[in-house]
């Protein structure tokens, strides 16, 4: 009875703060199927599972408990993620414009693609955001279809890091199969230029995303690049070596890949 009323008052705060914002927080429109925010898990302190993931204390986990899954897809829908975000962006900007660039066009910032420029939410809306097993089959059929919206806080970082001189490297785990489809859906919603585009090679199959992308941060750092920043979703992004002068984690409680 009273889990009705906190769930019916929770639907009112939403859609009245929704009308009044506007909802332009919104990279996609779906809403989680039930739940009050996560507030009635008998057990689990979703926030701390969260702030945990985020801290790299926990580690080399495989899926989202269960019993948050309506926790993870109110923050990922919600404004929590996109202030998260923005906090994250707006500190590497000021970063940033802290530096002071030698305009040799070597300074550059390391992208991450997945979660970090582009937005696989409208997937993960459909699959438990992650409480659902990775279905390698399912995911890269939705990458195929080259329709991801971006991270509109990393376009805009992305944006003024390109005003300021610096160029822009792109380093993912997608193959070189899929490297069509990421430059045609980059260039769509709105990443019209790039100093590179790395793609996983079968070189690296088997290896883990640390090792492969400290390894291309290497070859970059051999050409001649400084690697004045460095953004990315997992902490395999971020660690490793030749990580950049700063290193910055935009949030996803989503997937770990090591
Ligand atoms: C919550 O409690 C249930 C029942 O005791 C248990 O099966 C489940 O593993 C617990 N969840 C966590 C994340 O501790
Ligand atoms: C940039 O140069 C200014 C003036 O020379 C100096 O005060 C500042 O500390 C330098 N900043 C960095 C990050 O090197
Ligand atoms: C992935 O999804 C496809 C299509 O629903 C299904 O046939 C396949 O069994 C799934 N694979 C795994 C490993 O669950
Ligand atoms: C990728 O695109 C280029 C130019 O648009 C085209 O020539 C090439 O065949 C495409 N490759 C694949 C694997 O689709
Ligand atoms: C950036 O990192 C490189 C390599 O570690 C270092 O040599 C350089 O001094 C650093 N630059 C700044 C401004 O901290
Ligand atoms: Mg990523």
């Amino acid at each position: 009875m009273w889990q009705s009323l906190v769930f019916f008052l929770a639907t009112i705060l939403v859609v009245s703060q929704g009308s009044e914002l506007g909802l332009s927080h919104q990279i996609h429109l779906l809403r989680p199927k039930s739940g009050s925010g996560g507030a009635i898990v008998p057990n689990v302190s979703c926030l701390s599972w969260r702030v945990a993931v985020e801290a790299h204390n926990i580690i080399g986990w495989s899926t989202v408990p269960k019993e948050c899954e309506g926790y993870v897809g109110h923050y990922m829908l919600g404004h929590q993620y996109r202030k998260d975000s923005k906090v994250v962006a707006n500190e590497a900007l000021l970063y940033a414009q802290s530096l002071n660039l030698t305009g040799d066009g070597k300074d550059v910032w390391i992208f991450d693609i997945d979660e970090t420029t582009l937005s696989n939410l409208p997937y993960y809306a459909e699959h438990g955001f992650g409480a659902e097993p990775y279905n390698s089959t399912l995911f890269n059929a939705w990458v195929l279809k080259g329709t991801q919206p971006a991270l509109p806080e990393s376009l805009n970082l992305y944006k003024k890091l390109l005003s300021l001189g610096i160029k822009v490297i792109f380093i993912t785990g997608r193959g070189e199969s899929q490297r069509n489809v990421t430059t045609t859906n980059l260039k769509n919603v709105g990443y019209h230029t790039w100093e590179k585009l790395i793609l996983k090679g079968s070189a690296y199959s088997g290896t883990t995303a640390v090792v492969y992308k400290s390894s291309e941060r290497r070859n970059l750092v051999k050409k001649g690049y400084r690697i004045v920043g460095n953004i990315g979703d997992q902490w395999s992004d971020l660690l490793g070596h030749h990580v950049g002068n700063r290193t910055f984690k935009l949030p996803d409680p989503m997937y770990y890949i090591s």
